[in-house]
């Protein structure tokens, strides 16, 4: 027993290192199937080796560009016969580079070859290609007048964005992205191609919506899709207010969000920026709002009766659904991705979801004005809190049942997104910025009960959080690690925050 036990230790790290190495194999193997490959060395890998977040960058070991799902199969199995890990690329934007592996040595399958997105004509259902952007689907669906709920951002991807939750302005309505996923097609980690869907392979469609990227590579996806709402309103307005002023249009947002009084069509967010002094903030107010255009005015007066009546920035752009999420799209304009390149930043961001049932204290939205207009006035470089409203009575994220997918905060009254960018939003990241963003959160949190059991976005993933297996998922983790047992037993989509990490 114990020789051999000697002879596999002796013997492992030989077999680990070659089969790191081979990438003369893999290459040999992937070409043999016309299946376009980066590698390290080869041109061009610099520059399909980026991220949305410059903060991290890591090198694959390759880049590979499938056409169909039979290829990503392919890929997939490639690489598990290396003992790759094997992660998925659709738009990009994940916060910790994810989609490149969130450490070296990941294969890569990058989605953008797939693109296709079909609208049934009977059904109106969608099948789209996850290699597909937001913006490009808005797009599409619009054609057949059809829209579903999404974030505002046009070159976000819908792997992730739909894999994790994706939130919008039609959220209130229409629920997360995830919601409205009726079946995919996805790639296990032995290579079958199969379809998840209340039918065909329950559990694995239940961990797909809310942990995709743990459990396959999911190459399109079946929508139900809405008819478009008639006219739409996007709105932004900004106040620069002291810390009194601005701590009570906090209280007075939440209030409104409490009161009952907002109709579903109603989405939106507050956030705060850098004040024009020190013991100042911006405060901002923005959304989109679905319901028929001349109701909007009435439909934000109680909360903005409660704000000072003239603010720095008004406005109020109103027109068709699509027309309305391009004004949305603030500084892109544009939802068609391919007629200019993607932007990147370099930040870091958390998120803190604050659930429903235990409204924030004065105390802490006080804290974090405070903070904001003291500490925030101080830090060079740019930085926010975005506060999104998900919840309120009725909203359609939180009527869906807690377990009918793996999106674990289904009691969410907002979702913060407090960040902060470099100076010159290019690397290196400043050390100082990481205490930053954790006191714009523990602002709040140590100004709550000491059990608040506050959650986090899976989709504002980061790279720092304590206990982030229950953050994220909070108590569907035991059963996300069950699933991952039986669909990925050798770990293979792994990634720093993948289902099954200690
Ligand atoms: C500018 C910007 C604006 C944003 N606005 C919003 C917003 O309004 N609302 C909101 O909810 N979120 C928003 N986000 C967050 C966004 O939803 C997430 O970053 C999302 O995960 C990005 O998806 P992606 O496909 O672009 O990212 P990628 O980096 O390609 O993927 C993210 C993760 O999903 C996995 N993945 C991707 N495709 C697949 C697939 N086909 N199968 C399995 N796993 C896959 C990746 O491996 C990775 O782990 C925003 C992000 C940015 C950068
Ligand atoms: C590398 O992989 C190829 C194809 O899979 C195989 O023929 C070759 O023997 C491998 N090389 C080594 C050194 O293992
Ligand atoms: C890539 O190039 C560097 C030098 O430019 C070299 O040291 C390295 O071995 C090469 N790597 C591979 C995988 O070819
Ligand atoms: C792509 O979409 C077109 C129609 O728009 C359809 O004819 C074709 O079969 C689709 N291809 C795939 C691979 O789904
Ligand atoms: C985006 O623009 C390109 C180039 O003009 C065009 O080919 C494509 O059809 C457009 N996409 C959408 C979704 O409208
Ligand atoms: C809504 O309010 C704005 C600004 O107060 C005003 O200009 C506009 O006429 C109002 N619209 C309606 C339909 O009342
Ligand atoms: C208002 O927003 C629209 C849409 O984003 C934009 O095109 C317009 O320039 C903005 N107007 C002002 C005055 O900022
Ligand atoms: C980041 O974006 C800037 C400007 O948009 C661009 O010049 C630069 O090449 C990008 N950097 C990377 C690494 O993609
Ligand atoms: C919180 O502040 C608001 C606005 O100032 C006030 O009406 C309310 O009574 C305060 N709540 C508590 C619990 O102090
Ligand atoms: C901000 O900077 C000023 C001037 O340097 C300093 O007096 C003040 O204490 C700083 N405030 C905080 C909260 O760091
Ligand atoms: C959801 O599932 C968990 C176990 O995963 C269980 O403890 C809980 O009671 C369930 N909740 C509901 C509302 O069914
Ligand atoms: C692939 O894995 C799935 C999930 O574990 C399993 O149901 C299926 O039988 C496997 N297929 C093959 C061909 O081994």
């Amino acid at each position: 027993m114990k020789l051999r036990l000697g002879f596999g230790l002796l013997i492992l790290p030989w077999f680990a290192s070659t089969w790191a190495q081979n990438t003369t194999g893999l290459r040999e193997k992937l070409a043999s199937q016309n299946i376009a490959a980066l590698f390290r060395n080869d041109t061009g890998y610099a520059a399909a080796n980026t991220g949305y977040n410059l903060r991290i960058s890591v090198e694959p070991i390759a880049i590979t560009f499938p056409t169909t799902v039979q290829q990503i199969s392919s890929v997939v199995i490639a690489g598990v016969e290396q003992h790759l890990r094997v992660v998925a690329r659709s738009g990009g934007h994940s916060y910790i580079a994810n989609s490149l592996g969130g450490t070296d040595g990941a294969l890569v399958v990058d989605l953008s070859q797939m693109k296709n997105i079909t609208v049934d004509p009977h059904t109106k259902n969608a099948v789209v290609e996850t290699g597909n952007r937001l913006g490009d689907i808005a797009l599409a669906l619009n054609e057949a007048g059809r829209g579903i709920p999404h974030g505002r951002c046009p070159y976000v991807g819908i792997g992730g964005h739909s894999g994790f939750g994706g939130w919008g302005m039609a959220s209130r309505m229409w629920g997360l992205t995830l919601d409205n996923i009726l079946s995919t097609t996805l790639v296990l980690a032995n290579g079958s191609i199969v379809t998840a869907s209340e039918d065909s392979n329950p559990e694995l469609f239940w961990g797909i919506r809310g942990s995709s990227a743990s459990f396959g590579i999911v190459s399109s996806i079946e929508f139900r899709t809405f008819p478009v709402p008639p006219s739409g309103t996007m709105y932004e307005y900004l106040w620069d207010m002291d810390i009194p002023t601005a701590t009570n249009a906090f209280i007075s947002f939440q209030q409104w969000a409490l009161s009952g009084t907002l109709p579903l069509t109603f989405g939106g967010e507050i956030g705060f920026l850098k004040g024009s002094s020190y013991g100042r903030v911006q405060f901002v107010f923005f959304g989109g709002y679905f319901g028929p255009a001349e109701t909007f005015n009435e439909t934000v007066a109680p909360f903005l009766d409660t704000l000072p009546s003239t603010p720095d920035l008004a406005n109020v752009t109103q027109g068709n659904w699509i027309e309305t999420l391009s004004a949305l799209a603030l500084g892109v304009g544009n939802l068609n991705t391919s007629t200019q390149p993607d932007t990147n930043d370099t930040f870091y961001a958390k998120s803190l979801m604050a659930p429903m049932d235990v409204p924030l204290t004065n105390a802490s939205m006080g804290a974090m004005v405070k903070y904001l207009a003291e500490v925030g006035f101080n830090r060079t470089g740019f930085w926010q809190v975005e506060v999104e409203l998900y919840g309120g009575k009725g909203s359609a994220i939180n009527q869906v049942p807690l377990n009918k997918t793996a999106f674990a905060h289904r009691n969410t009254l907002f979702t913060f997104q407090p960040q902060a960018s470099s100076a010159d939003h290019l690397p290196p990241y400043p050390e100082s910025g990481f205490g930053f963003v954790d006191g714009m959160v523990t602002s709040i949190t140590s100004n709550m009960p000491e059990n608040w059991n506050w959650g986090a976005y899976p989709n504002y993933i980061e790279d720092r959080l304590p206990n982030w297996q229950r953050r994220y998922y909070g108590p569907h983790y035991d059963r996300l690690k069950l699933l991952k047992g039986l669909v990925d037993p050798l770990d293979r989509f792994q990634f720093p925050t993948s289902i099954g990490e200690p």
